[in-house]
């Protein structure tokens, strides 16, 4: 007999994953699926998609992959629409896919950059909420995470695009959290710190142990998987009053001074 109601399980629930094709996406895409979830996972990399797919599938486990452009709103409500269909409806959205944005704001493509990071970091995000929303509505203990930064809690030099569209994320976090409290939704987002991932694939080894050295409490890089399993936790039916958080996870970064 079991003594707690609350259950720690996500079999059975149908996830969203943006950015599913690598990185944080590949690897929360591969934990749901072994927790037993039906995966849909999305991203604009069909061939990376069909990778990571083949390898849920070739595990014996339900996916489907979708490939689109997150920045484009009639595909994101056409995709969205079809992993309905396809999974008889939509208990969790991962909203991870993202893309770097960095530039001085003095730069020649700045705005350029500037409008592409805002439609991928946070416009995508809402479009996927919007589009989802009617599913979620009808679930028994819809999540929501959106996959913020640490620098949507501090900045870096040349970052401007990129740290304005993640504190966009925590506050449209915050802010749904607060307008879908009264059903029960949760709305969360993560911050990751310094993750090995597609991102920071070009940052030489010697200069990520340098910054980590300094920076990191735990003095590295971390693995795509620890923050996969701290997406996991917050879309438990057991994380039901947890909503409108945003959790570093980043091994002590925002809590270091030098
Ligand atoms: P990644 O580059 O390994 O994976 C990002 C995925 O998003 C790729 O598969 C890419 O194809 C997909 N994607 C990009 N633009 C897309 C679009 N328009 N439509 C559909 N899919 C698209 O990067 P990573 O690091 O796994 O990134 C995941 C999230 O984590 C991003 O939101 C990123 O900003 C955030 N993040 C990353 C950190 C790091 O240190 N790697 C630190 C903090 C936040």
């Amino acid at each position: 007999m079991k003594l707690s109601s609350l259950s720690r399980s996500i079999a059975g629930k149908t996830a969203i994953v943006t950015g599913a094709a690598s990185g944080m996406g590949r690897a929360t895409a591969r934990l749901f699926a072994d927790e037993g979830a039906n995966v849909a996972a999305l991203d604009i990399n069909a061939d990376a998609l069909a990778e990571v797919t083949g390898e849920i599938e070739a595990a014996g486990r339900p996916v489907r992959g979708w490939q689109l452009d997150l920045a484009d709103k009639d595909a994101v409500e056409r995709v969205i629409g079809a992993v309905a269909d396809t999974f008889g409806g939509i208990d969790i959205l991962i909203n991870n896919a993202g893309i770097g944005a960095g530039g001085a704001i003095d730069s020649d493509n700045y705005e350029a950059t500037w409008q592409r990071g805002f439609d991928v970091l946070l416009t995508a995000h809402v479009r996927t909420i919007r589009a989802a929303l009617p599913w979620l509505r009808q679930s028994d203990g819809a999540r929501i995470v959106n996959i913020a930064s640490t620098e949507g809690l501090g900045a870096t030099k040349y970052g401007s695009a990129y740290s304005a569209a993640k504190t966009g994320v925590i506050g449209l976090t915050r802010s749904l959290a607060v307008e879908f409290g009264a059903e029960g939704i949760t709305v969360n987002c993560i911050c990751p710190g310094p993750i090995r991932t597609g991102m920071t694939d070009a940052i030489p080894e010697a200069s990520k142990q340098e910054y980590a050295r300094r920076r990191v409490a735990l003095k590295r890089y971390a693995e795509p998987e620890e923050v996969a399993h701290a997406t996991l936790s917050l879309v438990l039916p057991a994380a039901s009053f947890i909503t409108g958080v945003a959790l570093p996870v980043d091994g002590g970064l925002t809590i270091k001074n030098a």
